[in-house]
């Protein structure tokens, strides 16, 4: 890894084994991008990569030089108006009205590792060896603002990490309307725009699109990140597979409004911004202040998608995850919310716990309906106290029950919400989000929080802190079911409404970081009706996350299939339900749920004391099977070998432990076929010259299960199970392979 600087040509050279960024010194003093991808050698000067010259017709020129204009110059850091036309990175609202910018060079610094950013989730460094970071500073002389554009390469991935930073120098009061994280200028647009979008219940939905002349985004406007569309695109060749091809990864380390565009010019060339969305944002930066954006992580791969994906894997692993549960496989759960819902006695829960416990669960989670007048969705939100005519000893009494039968005792929050009906509400009612004299909309009988307003995080946390002082708790379930509307913050002023957004963003963050620097042993999981709030922000304090309220195995393998493109296994909170299931009614074999949920962090959502002494058996079985190869599952590599998307009727992935000796092949089939084929699913990751048996059977060598392939059904009934059943609708196995 290194960072050249050529001085004679203005070049800075940001190399690996992997990657080059190529940056130089533009003629007007700001910063132009020559060149993004696989590593080249370095040499002193790159200027024939510059393509500076105007268009016919295309009258934009700057002063002074007839062959310059930004109109097609690849920028790092572009601003709109002064002969470029493309959306910009940087928009600044002058006192004037003007908002023309001009950020020019001045110096840079380079440094080992990487500094941390000021309140902000981002990837880090351990060791000073692991990055470089430069960092450049320009200035705008006419308002007397610095920019700071931050580049961290990382040694041994192809990732690079970008963020910028504003200082205002001067007298004037400014207004940040466009403040992205990162804009790429790519030379041609032979690309397909790669999205993750969808709904509740069927979040990262994988997207593909061809991109074309004009502007293709994905954002949010919700408050969340949100389950429409995730903070994450991928650029790809048309011709790039899961296993082949060239693929670039843009992922926003971000859980507010975002926005990720593509905008291809009419002369091919392609650029890609990722940051806060502009839309609705307005942060006024008065003189002396800063203002940091979020981090974004851009992963070239030139090995398709799960090249890609498992650089994030492990980046986000290891260096965006922290704390005690980073590396620690993570404890088999039980959550009693669709098997009581808010029909509970403490009694009853125990029951559920002892059942689970029995089986080999670790953790038992109380959902939704402990705490204030909370019997059902329309009270009690914001009042942090157990209600006592359910837990008569509190959460103290009912963990300590749970701590006597064995057991870890974990708890649900949702700590940004109020009801109306709730002491918090009748105490601070200005505290709610709403816009004085409008009409406030409710979404599941219930509003947010300002958490723009420090009072209310102390507040919160005041309550939340309490209880975790009191009570054996390991483990919270941070959960968030309502977007926000009517955006105002009582406590902004006029010119300061468009900072609200953002502001409630950092008061969450502020939140997580006060609550996993006291209670540094609890395990966090977010979660937001599900989804809703599945990204690399909330995996920097939370390593975990609710993937969807879908619990159906089915739904699961797209959800699942599409979180893992940029999301570790490790984060992908998955659990097996009853049937029908309670979001689409199917009924699918017990041994699928739980095949589909292995390949997250695996529990149950369901009283196990109702089902049946078989299926008991089962659970038993599947538990000890958690036990045993959770750490390859979590921590393993993974990749994905069928997709969802493209195959109506299987879906295939796999993990390899580290030392290639044992891996598991997840292979799910919807629809059960007559008189079928022979299916072989060609395997990844193995050593070629190891033998490996197949659940224990005859012995392959790796190279032959990679390129022939494993043979998953025998062709004449479609056999899939191991047991002595003929296949059914919906049948999976999990092959487990072994070297000798
Ligand atoms: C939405 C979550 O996604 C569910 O798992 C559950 O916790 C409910 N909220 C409780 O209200």
């Amino acid at each position: 890894m290194n960072i050249f600087y050529h001085e004679s040509s203005g070049t800075f050279h940001l190399q690996n084994d992997f990657i080059s960024y190529i940056i130089k010194r533009l003629p007007n003093g700001q910063l132009g991008q020559l060149y993004f991808g696989k590593a080249i050698r370095d040499r002193e000067s790159f200027d024939h990569l510059v393509e500076m010259n105007h268009r016919p017709m295309t009258a934009y020129v700057f002063e002074g030089n007839k062959k310059f204009s930004l109109d097609h110059i690849k920028q790092e850091y572009p601003s709109y108006g002064t002969t470029d036309f493309r959306h910009p990175a940087v928009e600044i609202v002058q006192p004037n009205g003007s908002r023309i910018t001009d950020f020019v060079y001045v110096s840079h610094t380079i440094s080992a590792g990487k500094p941390k950013l000021e309140n902000l989730p981002a990837t880090y460094t351990e060791q000073d060896d692991e990055a470089q970071t430069i960092t450049f500073l320009l200035h705008d002389g006419l308002l007397d603002v610095d920019l700071e554009l931050n580049y961290t390469l990382f040694a041994d991935k192809p990732a690079l990490a970008r963020s910028a930073r504003f200082i205002n120098k001067g007298s004037l009061d400014l207004h940040l309307t466009h403040a992205m994280s990162l804009s790429l200028d790519l030379p041609d647009c032979d690309y397909e725009f790669v999205h993750f979008s969808g709904a509740w219940s069927r979040e990262r939905h994988m997207k593909v699109r061809k991109l074309e002349m004009g502007i293709q985004s994905v954002e949010s406007t919700r408050g969340t990140s949100s389950h429409n569309h995730n903070p994450f695109v991928v650029l790809k060749r048309p011709e790039t597979t899961e296993f082949s091809g060239e693929a670039i990864g843009f992922s926003l380390v971000y859980s507010g409004n975002f926005l990720a565009q593509a905008e291809v010019d009419t002369w091919g060339t392609t650029r890609l911004t990722m940051g806060i969305n502009p839309f609705q944002f307005d942060w006024k930066l008065t003189p002396g202040e800063s203002f940091q954006t979020p981090e974004a992580v851009m992963v070239y791969s030139t090995t398709g998608l799960n090249g890609m994906s498992q650089v994030y894997h492990k980046l986000y692993q290891k260096r965006l995850a922290r704390g005690y549960w980073r590396d620690r496989p993570r404890p088999i759960l039980i959550n009693n919310w669709e098997a009581t819902y808010f029909d509970f006695t403490e009694d009853k829960l125990v029951t559920i716990a002892e059942a689970a416990k029995n089986d080999g669960v670790e953790l038992f989670v109380l959902d939704d309906g402990w705490f204030g007048a909370r019997c059902n969705d329309f009270a009690g939100l914001g009042d942090w106290v157990a209600n006592t005519d359910r837990l008569a000893r509190g959460i103290t009494g009912l963990a300590e029950r749970i701590d006597a039968l064995g057991m870890k005792f974990g708890l649900w929050f949702e700590p940004e919400m109020v009801n109306m009906d709730s002491d918090l509400f009748r105490a601070h009612p200005d505290w709610r989000i709403c816009t004085p004299n409008r009409r406030v909309s409710h979404g599941r009988n219930q509003y947010v929080l300002d958490y723009s307003r420090k009072e209310v995080v102390d507040y919160i946390y005041g309550m939340m802190a309490k209880i975790l002082s009191e009570a054996k708790v390991s483990y919270i379930k941070w959960d968030m079911n309502r977007c926000i509307t009517e955006a105002f913050s009582a406590a902004l002023p006029a010119d300061q409404q468009g900072e609200l957004f953002h502001r409630y963003i950092l008061g969450v963050y502020d939140l997580y970081d006060r609550l996993t620097t006291n209670f540094p042993q609890v395990l966090f999981e977010s979660c937001a009706s599900g989804g809703g709030r599945f990204d690399p922000g909330l995996l920097y304090y939370a390593p975990q996350g609710w993937a969807s309220d879908d619990s159906d195995a089915i739904e699961r393998l797209k959800i699942q299939y599409g979180t893992s493109m940029c999301y570790p296994i490790s984060s992908i909170g998955a659990h097996v339900s009853v049937v029908p299931n309670h979001q689409v009614f199917r009924v699918t074999p017990i041994a699928t749920r739980a095949n589909v949920a292995h390949f997250g962090t695996f529990g149950y959502e369901l009283d196990l004391n109702k089902l049946t002494e078989e299926e008991r058996k089962q659970v038993r079985e599947q538990i000890k099977f958690m036990k045993k190869y959770r750490e390859v599952i979590q921590f393993g590599t993974f990749y994905r070998l069928i997709s969802p998307f493209d195959n109506a009727n299987f879906t295939a992935w796999m993990v390899v432990s580290e030392d290639q000796k044992t891996a598991l092949v997840g292979y799910y089939k919807i629809l059960n076929e007559v008189n079928g084929p022979y299916h072989r699913v060609k395997l990844c990751g193995l050593n070629p010259d190891m033998q490996y048996t197949v659940d224990g059977d005859a012995s392959h060598y790796g190279d032959e299960l990679m390129n022939l392939g494993l043979l998953t059904t025998d062709g004449a009934a479609g056999e899939l199970t191991p047991e002595d059943r003929k296949s059914v609708d919906f049948d999976s196995r999990i092959f487990v392979l072994h070297a000798q």
